[in-house]
């Protein structure tokens, strides 16, 4: 068993630390604000004020938060940052889904520490963080890969080795870039469908039964229908993926107007008020509820 400590206790990360605690690693938790915190000293980890000071000591870092932002502030913040506290031999993991260029400028950081470093953002929601079902997309070098197993392993269903680090990014934002596109046209077409007079949720018995329909989009498309916005994953981490994922096309000159598209979707829904809400209220947009 690993000293772990884990960084960021948000929707995602309390979920997954509370796994590494049951899995029987010694876990040293810290959040930027107090209220989760105590959720996690319950069940067995130890509080630490700082990034840097639960890292002191911990064999494997692992970070959890909501953008390149809050992943600098986390890992390189000069006086609080948990680069400050890692020792040579130890693992720097980053869950969170960030941007292939920052991940690329987190590695180096990490590398002139002398500490390893692995990228392993998830696929999955908060069901799959709570069972231990996450799929990791991990990049990096072999050594990190195979050093990270023990730490993943109570996270994840499937851990993925899909090259150096930065195709792990770039693998995540294309998966959500392809879940979101969905959402954003199948929240277009209810509207659309309510407006030519059609009862959503007896449409939507036929549409979810078509080979067109992928499980995801018909999950979401049956809350769009129900009005359900409870918060699993909001508007706002939606935008910030697409915006990662096409400045990250533009980098290597990929052309993508479908996400280009959805990227204003997504802006014209959080102008409109609903960015804290769950995605599934992109038909709000629509004249839906
Ligand atoms: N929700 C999902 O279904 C899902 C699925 C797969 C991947 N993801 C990705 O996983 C990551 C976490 O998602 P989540 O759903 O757990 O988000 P969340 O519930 O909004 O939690 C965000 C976390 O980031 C922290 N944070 C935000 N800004 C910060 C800053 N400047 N400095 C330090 N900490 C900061 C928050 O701290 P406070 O508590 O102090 O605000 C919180 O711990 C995101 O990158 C997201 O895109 C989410």
């Amino acid at each position: 068993m690993s000293k772990i400590a884990f960084l960021g206790l948000g929707a995602m990360g309390a979920r997954m630390a509370a796994n590494l605690v049951k899995a029987g690693h010694a876990v040293t938790v810290w959040n930027r604000s107090p209220g989760p915190v105590a959720g996690l000293t319950d069940q067995g980890a130890t509080a630490a004020a700082t990034p840097r000071a639960a890292a002191v000591g911990a064999d494997i870092v692992i970070a959890m938060v909501a953008d390149d932002t809050a992943s600098r502030a986390v890992w390189l913040d000069g006086r609080t940052g948990a680069l400050a506290g890692l020792a040579p031999g130890a693992l720097a993991i980053e869950c969170s889904t960030v941007s292939p260029a920052w991940v690329a400028e987190l590695a180096a950081a990490v590398a002139a520490t002398g500490a390893a470093f692995l990228e392993a953002p998830v696929v999955g929601s908060l069901p799959q963080a709570q069972d231990g079902k996450l799929i990791v997309l991990a990049g990096g070098e072999a050594a990190a890969y195979d050093q990270a197993q023990h730490a993943l392993a109570p996270l994840a269903a499937a851990v993925h080795h899909v090259g150096p680090v930065g195709r792990g990014a770039v693998l995540k934002l294309a998966v959500n870039s392809l879940l979101g596109i969905q959402l954003a046209a199948w929240a277009e077409m209810m509207g659309f469908l309510g407006k030519a007079g059609f009862d959503g949720a007896s449409v939507l018995d036929i549409l979810t039964t078509l080979p067109i329909a992928s499980p995801a989009a018909a999950n979401y498309a049956r809350m769009m229908q129900a009005g359900d916005f409870a918060v699993r994953f909001p508007v706002d981490l939606m935008t910030k993926d697409f915006r990662y994922a096409t400045a990250g096309a533009d980098a290597v000159k990929a052309d993508t107007p479908l996400a280009d598209a959805t990227l204003r979707v997504l802006e014209d829904a959080r102008e409109a008020g609903h960015g804290a809400e769950n995605i599934s209220a992109l038909i709000r947009l629509y004249g839906g509820h």
